[in-house]
């Protein structure tokens, strides 16, 4: 029967994606790394026993009584096992079309990307010059894995509320550096390198900075090289919290770098106008930051190590939020995407940005991880530019929902007028809700003529 070995490899593939699924969203939570070690074991056990047991299972093959439409002689413990497999494959599916669906919100209006490849730079030698002497020093040296060539990344964002006084602010985010010695600390002078050529307003850090603490003296030589008009911001994540974190805190603070935990601070720069930082390193550690004293005016941009404290975020009505974490999955399938990225949300938020108002989420793939493999998904240094947006929410969803509404719309004039952050005043009448004509919404744009064009 031929039909046979295919349809074990689909169910196999369906039960794998469901197994990585539930590991995903477990590892969301506050775990323990033995609980994390051990739940591993038991979904490697439980994906490759799972082709074995539809091939070779007591009983016979279920598969084949089910090709043979023999529903009635399945053995009945078959059946959650066999609806598994289709339940999952339906749900790769499904996460393989919202993978190539999505896309980056409207306010992203420049992202560009320069690849350092340092294997091609050095030739050669570039083993001997930035692979150590940790573990899984064999999974660096897989071939074409990403993990040497670094995307030195600029995004510029046009966000609400960003005050006047701060257009232009810049921030190189950093995270997930994983000092463990499979890439060695020249690999991680090299990153902070190319970061302090960006010359940023400031520099922050999102967590997971060692793997093991005997690294700890790799900090002086890497992020203590950072400087910026503005500061050095960091918070930890799980790793740092598996090992020693009042130490790395202590070592990141004697190298200048200022720790946001559960806190937040004001920017030194304009009097007039606030911009917030905030740091969250829940549910690993601390509390959430106050937010209750911060002017409603202020811009607030939150440090979390994970992305899944987006919605409390959105509740606190954060402008920017920058995450680490996920490391983008790490291997990123052709079509099907990220397949392996602990969040409560699974792949969702495992890389690049997303809008869900009032909030403007941007989660980087990280530096390394703790196996220092990448395959479609190479180390990442970002330059984020904030400069001012329209006053309207709207303006960042993705370009499809966005068109939607203003395809309906018809621009009734175009003021230049000294107003808001931007200066131009559009007046448009929404037709898609068909309001009384004497209606009209009054929104704030800054440099968009391709609105002008849809509107017409
Ligand atoms: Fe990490």
């Amino acid at each position: 029967m031929l039909w046979l070995p295919l349809f074990i490899a689909l169910l196999s593939v369906g039960f794998a994606k469901l197994s990585i699924v539930t590991v995903n969203w477990f590892f969301g939570h506050r775990l323990t790394k033995r609980i994390i070690i051990t739940l591993h074991s038991i979904n490697f056990s439980l994906i490759l026993g799972f082709p074995l047991l539809l091939a070779y299972g007591p009983g016979g093959c279920p598969l084949r009584l089910v090709l043979d439409r023999q529903w009635q002689l399945v053995p009945f413990f078959y059946w959650p096992v066999l609806i598994s497999g289709v339940f999952g494959f339906t749900l790769l599916v499904w996460a393989a079309i919202d993978f190539q669906r999505t896309t980056a919100p409207s306010c992203l209006i420049d992202n560009e990307s320069q690849f350092i490849d340092l294997k091609r730079r050095y030739g050669p030698s570039w083993q001997r010059i930035f692979i150590g002497s940790g573990p899984m020093t064999r999974v660096a040296l897989l071939p074409g894995n990403e993990q040497f060539t670094i995307d030195v990344k600029t995004k510029i964002f046009q966000v609400p509320r960003l005050p006047r006084d701060w257009n232009g602010l810049s921030l190189v985010q950093l995270s997930d550096f994983h000092f463990r010695g499979a890439a060695n600390l020249a690999y991680f002078a090299a990153v902070c390198e190319q970061a302090a050529a960006l010359k940023p307003d400031l520099f922050v850090f999102t967590g997971d900075l060692l793997d093991d603490m005997e690294r700890l003296d790799w900090i002086s030589a890497t992020l203590g090289q950072l400087n910026a008009p503005l500061g050095q911001y960091f918070i930890l994540g799980n790793h740092d919290w598996y090992l020693d974190a009042s130490s790395i805190r202590q070592t990141l603070n004697g190298c200048g770098w200022i720790d946001l935990a559960s806190r937040c601070l004001m920017l030194p720069k304009h009097a007039s106008t606030s911009v917030v930082l905030c740091g969250d390193e829940t549910p690993w550690m601390g509390k959430h930051p106050d937010l209750s004293s911060i002017a409603d005016d202020a811009f607030r941009i939150l440090l979390s190590h994970t992305p899944d404290n987006i919605h409390w975020a959105r509740e606190q009505r954060i402008d920017v939020m920058l995450s680490g974490h996920t490391h983008g999955g790490q291997i990123r399938l052709p079509l099907l995407g990220p397949v392996y990225s602990p969040s409560r949300y699974g792949v969702r938020f495992s890389a690049g940005e997303f809008w869900l108002k009032p909030t403007l989420l941007h989660v980087s793939r990280g530096i390394s991880g703790r196996e220092p493999i990448r395959y479609g998904c190479p180390p990442e240094i970002t330059k984020l530019v904030l400069r001012c947006g329209p006053t309207n929410d709207s303006w960042c969803l993705p370009p499809w929902q966005r068109y939607s509404r203003i395809s309906r719309a018809r621009i009734d004039s175009i003021e230049s007028r000294n107003t808001g952050c931007c200066g131009i005043v559009i007046r448009i009448r929404d037709h898609f809700w068909r309001p009384p004509p004497e209606t009209s919404n009054r929104q704030t744009y800054c440099e968009t003529p391709e609105m002008f064009e849809v509107g017409h």
